[in-house]
């Protein structure tokens, strides 16, 4: 096929994007994002500053048109995220203690009921593990309401929408040896055993380069789709978006029965968090890069 979506499409996967609700009115944005993309991120409009600005008033209108976009267009959506530290509205960054684990949970499931039915997976927990050599899990005003804050999003997270994919998210995970990637891998094992409910893991995928880019990326992949979770590239980015790491990647994907797909974090370099790298594989006049060639080559 003569698009990314419609091509991983061929091979039973998607191929999708961070999407902005501020761009939904760029006629050259939505064109790429129509004609190649078939699964959409919000790339902050499902934060809990964007969805529950003060307590318990919620606030849907740029998440609500992201995925009427979506349905409009036949893409699925991946909810991101229900709990994570950062992007905490002020009135959440000031509790601590059982308030903030009930207004966690009571934010998880208002969110996730309001979506109930239209997202494919869902990010409940982000980025909950630290960087560095420990395998410990960040400190963080979550993290303080007990350890056990993660499993209790995820059932909630399920009650709410039973019918969405539940997945555990991160960056830093890819190094199939790192102290970081080996906490996640404990966690999901243990969940499994257990019987907490966790469909999936998404590995953001914010690479540097060659250098951030493990050889034994496909390694990590297939370790934990062996323990009976899909694996997602959720937030895929590469400084300088060189040909041979974006094909890499997809290659590493495909070659994982469970990785499920690939989402790359914005559409035109322009339109990145880090657009000063050049990372993504259209360039700010919405020409296909090198990168786009390799990645449509490989699937
Ligand atoms: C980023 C967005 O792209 C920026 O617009 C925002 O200012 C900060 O967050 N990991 C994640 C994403 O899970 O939500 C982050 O998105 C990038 C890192």
């Amino acid at each position: 096929a003569t698009t990314l979506g419609a091509s991983a499409a061929e091979k039973g996967r998607y191929f999708g994007t961070a999407v902005a609700a501020n761009r939904l009115g760029d006629s050259a944005y939505t064109s790429i994002l129509n004609r190649e993309f078939n699964q959409i991120t919000p790339e902050n409009e499902m934060k809990t500053d964007a969805t529950e600005p003060n307590q318990n008033q919620f606030s849907y209108g740029n998440a609500d048109r992201i995925v009427a976009h979506a349905r409009a267009n036949g893409m699925q959506v991946r909810g991101h995220t229900l709990a994570w530290h950062a992007q905490q509205p002020g009135w959440m960054q000031n509790l601590s203690g059982t308030a903030l684990r009930n207004a966690m949970l009571n934010h998880v499931t208002q969110v996730a009921t309001h979506f109930r039915g239209q997202i494919a997976w869902w990010d409940v927990v982000n980025e909950a593990f630290a960087d560095g050599s420990s395998g410990a899990r960040r400190d963080s005003n979550l993290q303080r309401t007990g350890n056990d804050w993660i499993e209790a999003a995820f059932r909630a997270a399920r009650a709410a929408d039973p019918n969405a994919q539940l997945c555990y998210n991160d960056y830093n995970t890819d190094n199939w040896t790192d102290a970081k990637t080996q906490g996640v891998y404990r966690m999901v094992q243990d969940f499994k055993q257990r019987g907490v409910p966790i469909d999936c893991v998404g590995f953001q995928s914010h690479f540097t380069g060659g250098s951030n880019y493990p050889s034994n990326y496909r390694t990590t992949l297939s370790s934990f789709a062996a323990l009976g979770v899909d694996v997602h590239i959720t937030e895929l980015d590469i400084r300088n978006a060189p040909a041979d790491a974006y094909r890499n990647v997809t290659n590493d994907c495909l070659a994982v029965p469970r990785c499920k797909g690939i989402t790359v974090w914005g559409i035109r370099d322009s339109d990145s968090w880090r657009s000063g790298e050049s990372p993504l594989l259209f360039n700010g006049s919405g020409q296909k890069k090198a990168a786009y060639d390799a990645v449509l080559a490989a699937l």
